[in-house]
């Protein structure tokens, strides 16, 4: 097994799903995981179609069981995990006041903790054999401030802080971790609404696709370690 096996969170629409495809034509095999399992199913029969590999896993970032059961699933199919995308992620877009204590915890389960968990899941096998590489799919939000997104800005923040001490903790056994920070995307994280009203403005998931392909795809002692990427036009 020669191609880079990449394991990208939250693949079933937007960003990942877009991941999913631009990895593939890069050559990597690609298994990409949600709770979706038709979606998953549908991405992976489309890149199998262009006869090349791909595999699908049911994976739900909130429960600890499910990280680790698909983590090792991936690892027995393909004996190793090269890339791991944390992109599964999702929003709540309300005032503090109206955000409640379920809301709180379900956009800090997936978004902090579920990576958390993920990155816990393959390290041990890069730190085992000195390489690998982590990219966390953050937001503008991490470090920029918008009303009614005090869960998801702290998910994020939270996030990028945990990847920067990463960071330094692997960075000399060749493990590479990369944070990107994107503004506003045309993905269904945005109500239909929102997206009508603001599409001209927003980028597209392959457009920040493609920006990660190149990111995985620096020499060996090259590490991107944060890009900010943002519209033409500015945040929205
Ligand atoms: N769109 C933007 O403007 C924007 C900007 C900056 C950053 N981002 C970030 O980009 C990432 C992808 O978002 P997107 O914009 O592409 O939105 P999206 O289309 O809604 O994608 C979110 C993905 O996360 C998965 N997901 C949600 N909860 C999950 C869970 N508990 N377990 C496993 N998977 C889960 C969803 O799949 P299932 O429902 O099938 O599980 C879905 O595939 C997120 O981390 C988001 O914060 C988005």
């Amino acid at each position: 097994m020669n191609k880079k096996v990449i394991w990208i969170t939250g693949a079933s629409t937007g960003i990942g799903k877009e991941l999913a495809n631009e990895f593939s034509k890069a050559g990597y095999t690609v298994v990409v995981s949600g709770r979706r399992k038709s979606r998953l199913v549908k991405i992976v029969s489309e890149i199998k179609y262009a006869e090349r590999e791909a595999a699908a896993f049911v994976c739900n970032v909130m429960s600890e069981r499910s990280i680790m059961a698909t983590s090792k699933r991936i690892r027995e199919k393909y004996g190793k995990i090269d890339v791991l995308i944390n992109n599964a992620g999702v929003t709540v877009f309300k005032s503090l006041m109206d955000t409640k204590t379920v809301d709180f915890d379900t956009v800090l389960d997936t978004n902090l903790r579920g990576a958390f968990l993920c990155i816990k899941s393959v390290l041990p096998q890069m730190i085992k054999n000195k390489k690998g590489q982590i990219i966390n799919i953050l937001s503008v939000a991490a470090n920029t401030a918008f009303e009614n997104s005090a869960a998801y800005a702290a998910s994020k923040a939270g996030l990028l802080a945990l990847s920067n001490s990463l960071r330094e903790e692997v960075r000399n056994l060749n493990i590479k971790v990369s944070n990107i920070l994107p503004g506003a995307v045309e993905t269904p994280m945005w109500d239909s609404k929102s997206r009508q009203k603001y599409k001209h403005r927003m980028m597209s998931a392959t457009d920040i696709a493609k920006i990660v392909v190149s990111v995985a795809e620096q020499p060996r002692k090259v590490l991107i370690e944060d890009i900010t990427i943002r519209p033409i036009k500015g945040d929205i």
